[in-house]
């Protein structure tokens, strides 16, 4: 594992989308990991800014919530729809768990099927959430886990209700790649800023306790986790 300690989040977006694109430069036909969330806004404005243009032909969303309504604006495939293929001219295959082909029961089978024929991902982007989550494998989930119907913590859903017009009903579950899905990534690039990731960082780092969602990435071969946070 590698620790970047930078200034700023706006450092640290840029580092990301360094990392991002000499990965991807160097297995340039490999499906590609996005994350979503308020943290990945930065990198992709920034790979918008350095012109990259993707070269692969599959990318793999980490999770997506249950229950909107198809092309709602508050989906991560619609942001990634708008932050991330549209401003990169990226026309290739766009996965989403839970989501088109891979709804229903069977879609999460369907969803690892395809990540395993078309996989192993090149590079995996990752966010983690004010309570420790990684893309919504909660605390506790198993190191062992795959795509599967989660459930949301309150906190999560108190945390992403700024993604939601105000008043909206938050969806209760999600479908997520699980966190043996995301080690099958070849290289992991986590990013983590400001005070209110902390807590969810530093104890997930210091802890030996597998409850921490992160716990079960450290042991990853290729682990970059970029922070402004202070540590230990
Ligand atoms: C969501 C996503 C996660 C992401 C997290 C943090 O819940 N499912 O993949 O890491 O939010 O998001 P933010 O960057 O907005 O803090």
């Amino acid at each position: 594992m590698k620790i970047e300690i930078v200034a700023d989040a706006a450092k640290g977006c840029a580092l990301g989308a360094r990392l991002f694109v000499e990965k991807s430069t160097a297995n340039p036909a490999a499906p590609l990991g996005l994350a979503t969330g308020a943290t990945m806004r930065g990198v992709y404005a920034e790979l918008v800014a350095k012109g990259f243009r993707p070269r692969c032909e599959d990318v793999f969303l980490l999770d997506e919530y249950l229950g909107l309504p198809s092309g709602s604006p508050e989906s991560f495939e619609y942001e990634i729809r708008t932050r991330f293929c549209e401003p990169l001219h990226y026309t290739g295959r766009v996965h989403v768990p839970g989501a088109g082909k891979y709804s229903g029961d069977d879609g999460p089978r369907k969803f690892e099927e395809e990540l395993l024929r078309s996989g192993p991902i090149g590079v995996q982007l990752l966010g983690i959430g004010t309570n420790g989550h990684i893309a919504f494998n909660e605390p506790g989930s198993p190191a062992d886990s795959l795509t599967r119907v989660v459930r949301l913590a309150d906190e999560t859903r108190e945390a992403n209700a700024q993604h939601f017009p105000p008043d909206s009903e938050i969806p209760t579950q999600a479908v997520s790649q699980g966190l043996a899905t995301i080690n099958r990534a070849l290289s992991l690039v986590l990013l983590a800023f400001g005070a209110a990731k902390k807590e969810a960082l530093v104890s997930a780092l210091t802890e030996d306790n597998p409850i921490h969602p992160l716990r079960s990435l450290l042991g990853h071969c290729d682990l970059t986790i970029i922070t402004d946070i202070e540590l230990p």
